[in-house]
């Protein structure tokens, strides 16, 4: 694990690009410094060739419980204008690279709103999601009413963010939150699994199967259709797709180049 950052740790292992959430003694409260090195780690992530998939953890007893409140407790809406925070957060949505959250613990407010952030969320069976923000006079500012609201429909988003009722893993399960549920001791285990499994596909492919559908959450049917097809097309003209297919007609092993 890399230590030039204050709040996170990263390191790469196997083609995975590890960033873990370090500030365990506030639960991971995301201030603006961290989310901000969240960030940097991921475009540097994406940049760099040894890395085919970031995933994202926290250290201690949570994923992150929200930002971090000290930091906002006495900022008035013209330093927020001003400090203009959430564009670090619009960045992510440009990381071309598969992101895996796996979280445990608390994921709430903007921990929530981080998870959200990411391509496939794995959790451990003791995780507990909620957005407290409306009991501090506030509301979730970094996609949380946006992303929920697309992922699980207008009314249970509404219990949860109006409530601000925490609920368990199972419930994020059910709802669609989380692609799979781990016992809480295998969640590094099963992460780095799904990681490796992602790391072995060829890059290219991986790449525009991100693009495609982050484009169907934007995009009318038929637009999306025409942006996936051009996709495939675009496959075709990859070393990778020759190579996979050879291989799959000769029943070896695929070497992919990742071009
Ligand atoms: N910001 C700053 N510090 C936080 C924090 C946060 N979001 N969450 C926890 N901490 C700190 C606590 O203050 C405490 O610090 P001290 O030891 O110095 O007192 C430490 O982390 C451990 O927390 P607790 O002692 O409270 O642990 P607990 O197990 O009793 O409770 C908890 C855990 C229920 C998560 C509780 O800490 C809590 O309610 N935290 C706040 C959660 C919250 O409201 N998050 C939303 C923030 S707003 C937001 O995220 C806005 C946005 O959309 C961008």
């Amino acid at each position: 694990m890399n230590n030039q950052w204050m709040y996170i740790q990263t390191g790469i292992e196997k083609n995975a690009g590890t960033i873990l959430l370090n500030r365990p003694e506030v639960l991971n409260a995301l201030n603006t410094k961290m989310v901000s090195e969240i960030v940097q780690a991921m475009e540097n992530f994406d940049q760099d060739q040894s890395v085919k998939v970031i995933v994202l953890q926290g250290a201690g007893r949570a994923f992150a419980a929200g930002a971090d409140i000290d930091e906002m407790l006495d900022k008035n809406s013209i330093e927020l204008e001003l400090l203009n925070q959430f564009s670090d957060w619009d960045r992510i949505a440009r990381i071309k690279k598969p992101i895996i959250g796996a979280v445990h613990g608390f994921v709430l407010g903007g921990g929530f709103e981080l998870a959200l952030c990411c391509d496939i969320l794995l959790a451990s069976q003791n995780t507990e999601f909620g957005f407290p923000e409306a009991g501090l006079g506030i509301m979730p500012g970094a996609g949380g009413t946006q992303r929920l609201t697309k992922l699980i429909g207008h009314t249970r988003a509404m219990k949860w963010l109006l409530t601000g009722e925490r609920f368990w893993a199972a419930d994020a399960l059910r709802y669609g939150i989380v692609s799979s549920i781990v016992p809480d001791e295998l969640l590094v285990e099963e992460t780095e699994k799904m990681a490796e499994a992602i790391a072995k596909k060829p890059l290219l492919s991986v790449r525009l199967i991100k693009e495609s559908v982050h484009k169907a959450n934007e995009l009318s049917l038929t637009e999306g259709m025409q942006q996936e097809r051009k996709n495939f097309y675009i496959l075709f003209s990859s070393e990778d797709q020759k190579e996979g297919m050879r291989a799959y007609k000769e029943e070896r092993k695929a070497d992919f180049k990742g071009r």
